[in-house]
């Protein structure tokens, strides 16, 4: 009897979630967003979108839990179809990510960085400057990489796990390393 219980009220919490996440995409809808109905999040994902920002989730994809998608005032992310991003990912600014791409737990995509070219006042107070990311397509991200402004990684590339991604990546390339250097083509044998 307990256990039937436990379960009608863990089925309950899941359905009362789920209510209040389609309320939320359905307001992001009527905002000018668009999130694909078969887009999936797991719990506390957060889409947190600021007013002039535009958010563009296609068709497919999936973020798992303890995630966070950014976008600040004038940014444009871009997630396109077929997308998987793990558990406990950031993903900040302008930032595409091409189709069928694979992004690994705990990585993080940060398109802004500070400026901290006057050495007599604090960092915090000199502003940010911030450069578009571009993720191609069918790309394998390992888990825990970082992924800094201004980079665009090739289609069908792999970074591998724990990766500094600071120049741009090109097509079919592995690359590993802080900061991250090619290591081979993925055509190549292994
Ligand atoms: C990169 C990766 C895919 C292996 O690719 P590979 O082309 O088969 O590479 P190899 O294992 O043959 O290694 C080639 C070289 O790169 C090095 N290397 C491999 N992975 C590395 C990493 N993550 N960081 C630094 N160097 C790495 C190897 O030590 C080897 O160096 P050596 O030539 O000096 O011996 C794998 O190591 C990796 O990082 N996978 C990510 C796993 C992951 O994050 N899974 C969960 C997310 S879905």
């Amino acid at each position: 009897m307990k256990a039937l219980i436990a379960h009608i009220a863990a089925w309950l919490f899941r359905k009362m979630q789920g209510a209040e996440l389609y309320l939320a995409l359905r307001n992001l809808r009527r905002d000018g967003h668009h999130i694909s109905v078969s887009a999936t999040f797991g719990p506390r994902v957060q889409l947190r979108i600021a007013d002039g920002a535009r958010f563009n989730i296609g068709k497919g994809v999936e973020v798992l839990h303890d995630s966070w998608l950014i976008a600040h005032e004038g940014n444009s992310l871009d997630i396109d179809e077929g997308v998987f991003i793990s558990q406990h990912c950031t993903v900040s600014g302008t930032v595409h990510i091409g189709r069928n791409t694979l992004i690994g737990g705990f990585v993080t995509i940060i398109d802004g960085n500070h400026v901290f070219s006057d050495s007599a006042s604090p960092v915090k107070t000199q502003g940010g400057v911030q450069k578009p990311i571009d993720i191609g397509e069918d790309v394998w991200i390992g888990t825990n990489s970082v992924i800094l402004q201004g980079v665009r990684i090739g289609d069908h590339a792999v970074v591998a796990a724990n990766a500094t991604v600071t120049k741009d990546v090109p097509d079919w390339a592995v690359v590993a390393g802080t900061p991250a250097r090619v290591i081979r083509d993925r055509r190549e044998e292994a």
